[in-house]
């Protein structure tokens, strides 16, 4: 299969491709000093099916105009079918009105998608169960939580508690938790102010254990993991571990984490973090054999 990919993850497209033993599309990305980009295929690929690798993270702005772009010149070149790898789909934090006025920015982003080619897409972890929903072509999502069974399993830890740090999270604990063989699990109630997305305040239901897991679908500025972590060291937890299928790591995300009393923040290459943004308590587990998995299986 020939495979494109734009600039936000190109450490992961490069595994898939080995993994499914395809071959880079050439593509040229030029932008102009006044970051417009004008993007055009250098392949043929005229009746071709397939397949674009693109995440967003940090830059969502960014990497979704360059992935219009792709998509647009892909199909006036006469591609067959798109299937599009978004391990991280941005602009999922706005799926639907919260206060009158708003606009739904995924269902935006999702008709312009479509609208441009895209057959099938294929994701990981989104933000509410709802989310398929959205879509008119077909859609995966996959998820990381079998992967965290699997490193909990490692870790060979002895008596613990998941946490899930909001309402929205219950459902992700719930199945870790039965993939464990039923390990306690509490949930965390997050106020979030909707002017600002602060935190307010956070309460808990159930029994805090003095090790602490906390799973979450996404970080972006780490202040909810933050803040649950406080609330559980408050309350009895001694070693409290990070799992999250996507690290954003906004702004000064990396340094407050790595201040805080979280022991360890474990993540998926869903985006790409690049060396810069690491910081010492984070490790990164690779999710590209599930996509290769999903994209053999199709
Ligand atoms: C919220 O509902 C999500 O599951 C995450 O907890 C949240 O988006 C993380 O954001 P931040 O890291 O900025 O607190």
């Amino acid at each position: 299969m020939l495979i494109f990919s734009g600039s936000s993850n190109k450490n992961l497209a490069k595994k898939i491709a080995e993994s499914i033993d395809g071959k880079f599309g050439g593509l040229e990305i030029h932008t102009f000093p006044d970051r417009e980009n004008r993007v055009r295929v250098e392949e043929d690929v005229l009746d071709l099916d397939v397949l674009v690798v693109e995440s967003t993270g940090v830059t969502p702005n960014l990497y979704y105009m360059e992935l219009f772009l792709i998509l647009d010149s892909l199909k006036r070149s006469g591609a067959r079918s798109i299937t599009l790898v978004i391990p991280y789909l941005g602009y999922q934090r706005q799926d639907h009105i919260f206060r009158s006025g708003e606009a739904v920015s995924l269902q935006v982003i999702i008709d312009i998608l479509e609208s441009l080619g895209v057959d099938k897409f294929i994701s990981f972890e989104f933000h509410s169960v709802k989310i398929p929903e959205f879509f008119k072509s077909e859609v995966v999502e996959l998820s990381a939580i079998p992967r965290f069974a699997e490193k909990i399993k490692e870790m060979n830890l002895q008596d613990y508690v998941l946490v899930s740090p909001d309402m929205g999270g219950i459902a992700r604990v719930k199945k870790l938790s039965e993939i464990l063989g039923g390990p306690d699990f509490i949930t965390v109630e997050k106020d979030r102010d909707l002017n600002t997305g602060d935190v307010k305040s956070m309460k808990f239901t159930g029994k805090v254990k003095k090790i602490a897991i906390i799973i979450d679908d996404v970080i972006s500025t780490g202040k909810t993991l933050i803040a649950a972590s406080n609330l559980l060291k408050e309350n009895g937890a001694q070693d409290i571990y990070v799992m999250a299928t996507h690290g954003i790591f906004a702004g000064e995300a990396p340094t407050s984490l790595q201040a805080s009393s979280i022991k360890k923040v474990i993540i998926t290459d869903t985006i790409d973090v690049p060396k810069i943004r690491r910081f010492e308590k984070l490790e990164v587990i690779s999710i590209s054999d599930m996509i290769s998995e999903e994209l053999k299986n199709s």
